[in-house]
């Protein structure tokens, strides 16, 4: 069973003449553990996403065609709080999230919607605390939070719901490159942990191949390529997509190109010195 479906879906929102999404077949399965989702600014990601919980198209209004399913649901027939037991997402800004007085509230806020006994919220908030490391910060307020600490309270909330698949929107747009290091590697521990599937939209890719095991890629409203982290790196799409590529990816595309290196680019910092070692025999 596939736990996201997207069958010939197009959407343009209302007043644009372009589809931000054209003809899009996408299938996330129970295994595709870590994905990452990247594209050029404007190509469509956060659309894609506004799709994954009935946003589009049960609160924009827009044109589409074509379905989406969330665990066989039809998004466009499931209530948005039914497909938010399946699919959590946390958007690019979590101040925009945060609405309740204090951190603990803010987690209990799902829980008490759906109308779970008290203890058992108590429970479920010091687990979803204790996983995020924001136990210290629960009688605070989001606003006397740092973008950091409100990141992790965002993801919290929707972790405490149990999603079975996590998606995030440029998680570490608002945050310094150490924050935003620890979040991603939080989000690899929780994924591992969970046994959930994580989906991340991100432009920071230096920080993000040593942990994504697929990569999907979108240009002009299109999704161009899903696959396996190692084929999408080693193909043309890759090559050819204008975004900030990750130093190592530069590295071994030169020695490539100088005719130094004939293998698969390496991901991560281990296997480049590997790499780097047999170029160097
Ligand atoms: N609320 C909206 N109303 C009208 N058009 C929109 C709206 N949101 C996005 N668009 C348009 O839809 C297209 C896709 O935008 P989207 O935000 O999905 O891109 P993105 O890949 O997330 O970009 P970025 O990397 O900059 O976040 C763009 O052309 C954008 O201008
Ligand atoms: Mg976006």
């Amino acid at each position: 069973m596939d736990l996201i479906r997207f069958e010939n879906f197009f959407y343009r929102y209302k007043g644009n003449e372009e589809y931000a999404l054209n003809n899009i077949n996408l299938k996330i399965e129970k295994e595709d553990n870590f994905i990452l989702l990247c594209g050029e600014t404007g190509s469509g990601k956060t659309t894609l996403i506004k799709c994954m919980n009935g946003l589009i198209p049960q609160f924009y209004s827009g044109f589409y065609k074509g379905s989406v399913f969330i665990n066989e649901k039809n998004t466009v027939d499931t209530s948005i709080a039914n497909l938010s037991t399946e699919v959590g997402i946390v958007f690019q800004n979590p101040e925009n999230q945060l609405i309740a007085m204090n951190v603990e509230h803010e987690i209990a806020f799902g829980l008490e919607n759906l109308g779970i006994p008290r203890k058992e919220i108590a429970q479920k908030i010091e687990e979803s605390a204790s996983l995020t490391e924001i136990e210290h910060l629960l009688d605070k307020a989001p606003f006397e939070l740092s973008g950091g600490e409100q990141q992790r309270v965002a993801i919290a909330s929707i972790l405490v719901l149990e999603p079975k698949i996590l998606i995030l929107d440029e998680p570490t747009a608002l945050l310094d490159p150490k924050m935003a290091r620890k979040i991603i590697r939080l989000l690899k521990e929780i994924q591992l942990e969970r046994k959930i599937t994580i989906l991340i939209s991100e432009h920071r890719l230096d920080l993000l191949l040593p942990f994504a095991d697929q990569m999907i890629l979108m240009k002009n409203g299109r999704v161009i390529e899903h696959n396996s982290l190692e084929m999408v790196i080693n193909g043309e799409n890759f090559q050819n997509l204008n975004l900030n590529k990750p130093i190592i990816y530069s590295i071994f595309m030169k020695l490539k190109e100088e005719n130094l290196f004939e293998g698969k680019i390496p991901t991560s910092i281990p296997e480049a010195v590997n790499s780097l070692k047999s170029v160097l025999k």
